[in-house]
């Protein structure tokens, strides 16, 4: 039982912060953001902008893509890390403002950065347990919510966004979903968190060191865990977190850079949307073609690190 890409789409906001509006507004530099991250500009949500209202529209440009409507659609699980409300779910709104009639099922999943490869992974226990049939993957987030402006290293780093992708049951193992594994060490809580007060608290070298580990080792035990050679692969989407540690991960994989997405410089860190909305940019921008296979490994807080194969 495996499962197939049926629709993507996705959202960013309008208005669009370069590192020349930081310039302006704290102690930073162009030349500094560009050389330590790679990141040039990022999308801002409007201060009434909710991650539910982006992860709607997202929601909705994916069933057009796929010709669906949300009623077709039998479970819905977003990741996100900056929903508005504790509850109800993100997921469970974005049913409401849908109108879904069908009593399908809904939820959050958090795993910060790495928020996307959990809810791939269980859209694929669902699939291969043939629970559920069409499942719809939702990473939303609004970072600004999270932002500390008086924090010059972390505040540059984030932008706001989402993604949605359609998987449909299929009986081939060879597309859509293939594999994923997901990792954490709750023990490293201390290197990257949030606060009760919605602050990121984040030690930037100790994060690096244990991204450019984590998600090249995830990256390469994924492609043995599913017998498939790094030949095969056509493209790795890493977490967008910062364009050094992405050049870093590639060298140690040996994988060229051409074959690497990069949309950390467009969009910074979009956290639990990351993966999902460089996808959907890479459909958009006819970058990636379907039936090509996807790496995708991401990192984030927890610590919490995974991989997925995806044939798209
Ligand atoms: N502009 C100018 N200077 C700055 C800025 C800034 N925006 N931010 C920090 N600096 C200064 C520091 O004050 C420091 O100055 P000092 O030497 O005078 O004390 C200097 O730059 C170096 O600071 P470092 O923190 O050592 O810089 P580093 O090279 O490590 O780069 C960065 C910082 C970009 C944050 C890097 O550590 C990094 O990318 N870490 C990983 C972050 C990440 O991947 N997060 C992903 C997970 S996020 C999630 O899960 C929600």
């Amino acid at each position: 039982m495996g499962s197939r890409l049926i629709g993507y789409g996705s959202y960013l906001p309008e208005r669009i912060m370069t590192n020349q509006d930081f310039e302006r507004i704290m102690d930073t530099s162009d030349e500094w953001i560009v050389q330590r991250t790679g990141m040039r500009e990022r999308h801002f949500a409007r201060d009434d902008e909710t991650v539910t209202d982006m992860a709607t529209v997202a929601a909705t440009r994916a069933l057009e893509n796929a010709g669906l409507t949300i009623d077709d659609i039998d479970l819905v699980i977003v990741a996100t890390t900056t929903p508005e409300l504790d509850f109800p779910s993100v997921g469970v709104q974005v049913l409401g403002r849908l109108g879904a009639s069908s009593n399908l099922p809904a939820f959050d999943v958090r795993g910060a950065c790495t928020g996307y490869i959990y809810a791939l992974h269980c859209a694929r226990a669902f699939f291969t347990a043939g629970i559920h049939r069409r499942i719809m993957i939702i990473g939303a987030e609004k970072m600004t919510r999270f932002i500390d402006w008086s924090d010059r290293s972390t505040a540059v780093l984030f932008g706001d966004g989402a993604g949605a992708l359609i998987f449909e049951h299929s009986t081939s193992s060879y597309s859509g979903i293939i594999d994923t594994v997901v990792m954490a060490d709750g023990r490293e809580f201390d290197i990257l968190h949030g606060t009760p007060d919605h602050h990121i608290v984040m030690t930037g070298p100790e994060t690096y060191r244990r991204a450019v580990q984590h998600m090249p080792a995830a990256a390469q035990y994924i492609m043995e865990h599913a017998g498939i050679p790094a030949e095969n692969v056509d493209w790795i989407i890493p977490h967008q977190a910062n364009l050094r540690i992405i050049q870093s991960g590639a060298e140690r994989l040996g994988f060229p850079l051409e074959k690497i997405l990069i949309t950390v410089d467009k969009h910074a860190n979009t956290s639990g949307a990351s993966g999902v909305l460089a996808l959907a940019y890479a459909f958009d921008n006819d970058i990636i073609k379907r039936g090509q296979l996807i790496l995708y490994p991401a990192f984030g807080s927890g610590l919490t690190w995974g991989a997925a194969l995806i044939r798209v």
